[in-house]
């Protein structure tokens, strides 16, 4: 891999992330990116600078207002063509430091139970688990009709240096 550099996503990546989820999915993504004009979350863009082609290959937010204190890491994707290269890993660290800059020290972040690939990654870097929740949100089939996924998700949580 070469080097990744981090950028703030913008309404205009969007039609090119169609790796990134379903429809449905970027539709989320957009309205996340209107809470991150009102500061209240940070969604961050990764581009591969060093031979890469200058197209997002890793997409990521924290949201500093669900918990007062804490970062609550969220929608973690890195394209299909591009795992198992660090950019995960450098998405992660890039996020946590969104959380440094706001004056905050602990970040945390919920992933399926059936994503061990995913838990294994977090706690590598340092994540320790949590109990586990049912989580739910709206989700897209084939055919592009939606429905409410409910599934359990592991807590996990990392203090920041
Ligand atoms: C989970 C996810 C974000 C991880 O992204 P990634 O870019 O593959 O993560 P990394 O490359 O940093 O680490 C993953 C693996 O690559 C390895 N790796 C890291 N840097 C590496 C490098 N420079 N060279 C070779 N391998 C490397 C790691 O050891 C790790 O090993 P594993 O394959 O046994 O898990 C990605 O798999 C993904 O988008 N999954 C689908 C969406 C999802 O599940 N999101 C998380 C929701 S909580």
């Amino acid at each position: 891999m070469g080097a990744v550099e981090f950028r703030d996503l913008r309404a205009d990546d969007l039609p090119a992330l169609g790796w990134a989820g379903s429809p449905t999915h970027l539709r989320s993504v957009a309205a996340e990116l209107e809470r991150a004009a009102r500061g209240e979350v940070d969604y961050l863009a990764g581009v591969v600078t060093d031979g890469g082609d200058g197209l997002v290959r890793a997409v990521g937010a924290v949201d500093h207002r669900a918990t007062p204190g804490r970062g609550a890491l969220f929608q973690l994707v890195v394209h299909p063509d591009h795992r198992s290269q660090g950019l995960g890993t450098a998405l992660v660290g890039a996020l946590e430091q969104r959380v440094r800059n706001r004056g905050n020290r602990e970040a945390y972040l919920e992933v399926e139970v059936d994503n061990p690939r995913a838990l294994a990654l977090y706690e590598r870097l340092g994540y320790r688990r949590g109990g586990v929740r049912t989580s739910s949100w709206t989700a897209e089939r084939a055919d592009g009709t939606t429905y409410l996924h409910r599934t359990r998700c592991r807590v996990l949580t990392r203090g920041l240096d």
